[in-house]
């Protein structure tokens, strides 16, 4: 809650919207404190669109292609995520990178989960890069997000020991299936005030959280 009502939340999908689905469901479920204001996607067809739709949940497509520079396809998306007055901008499966010019303007109010142990594995592939360095856990890590990708503060990470003779394919769906309990988990925080951005660190109860929470699943 932010003061008398519930935090208001654009999502950003690109594809399956899997975790999106996990918020709508707690939402109904009563046991996240959310208001899904709006869904976005730069991809007409992804399925998180129709998850939207059958929860009754606004949404809009912009897709990027027809756009010759970045930020002025982030400008596009701002303008129709403002008219919303989003608190919170949850990127779930949204395959874009965010211009400097968007993440300064909702500063401090993007969250991102990302699916590896970081600062370990920014970027793609890392469920196979984890397996091919021979780690022995891996996981998925909710962040603030900055101009740096996949580099912002953090805020609480899930975390699964990797199997004997583990496929990608399998890490990626135990991960995929954790991510669902912890995104809603690290919105909750964010969405109660408990968590915060303040001056590039992120803050929890007031106190500097220098590493994030870790949750083994
Ligand atoms: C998730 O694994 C997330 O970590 C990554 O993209 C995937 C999105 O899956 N950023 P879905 O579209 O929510 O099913």
């Amino acid at each position: 809650m932010l003061g008398d009502r519930p935090c208001r939340a654009a999502i950003l999908v690109s594809g399956a919207g899997s975790n999106l689905q996990s918020f709508i469901d707690q939402v109904e479920a009563g046991v996240l404190d959310l208001d899904i204001a709006v869904v976005f996607s730069n991809n007409s067809t992804a399925y998180g669109l129709k998850r939207a739709a059958q929860a009754g949940i606004d949404s809009f497509c912009i897709e990027h292609a027809s756009f010759a520079a970045r930020e002025d396809f982030d400008r596009a998306v701002a303008a129709g995520l403002e008219t919303y007055a989003p608190d919170l901008i949850i990127l779930a499966g949204f395959m874009r990178i965010l211009s400097p010019w968007f993440v300064r303007h909702f500063e401090g109010r993007i969250l991102n989960i990302h699916p590896a142990l970081l600062p370990k594995y920014p970027g793609l592939n890392t469920h196979t890069r984890a397996l091919g360095a021979g780690d022995s856990h891996h996981g998925s890590t909710v962040h603030f997000v900055t101009a740096d990708l996949d580099a912002g503060p953090r805020i609480l990470a899930g975390r699964l020991a990797i199997e004997a003779d583990e496929s990608a394919e399998h890490l990626q769906s135990r991960v995929q299936s954790l991510e669902h309990r912890l995104y809603p988990q690290a919105v909750q925080l964010v969405a109660s005030g408990r968590v915060r951005l303040a001056n590039g660190e992120a803050v929890r109860d007031g106190k500097p959280l220098a590493e994030p929470v870790v949750v083994d699943y």
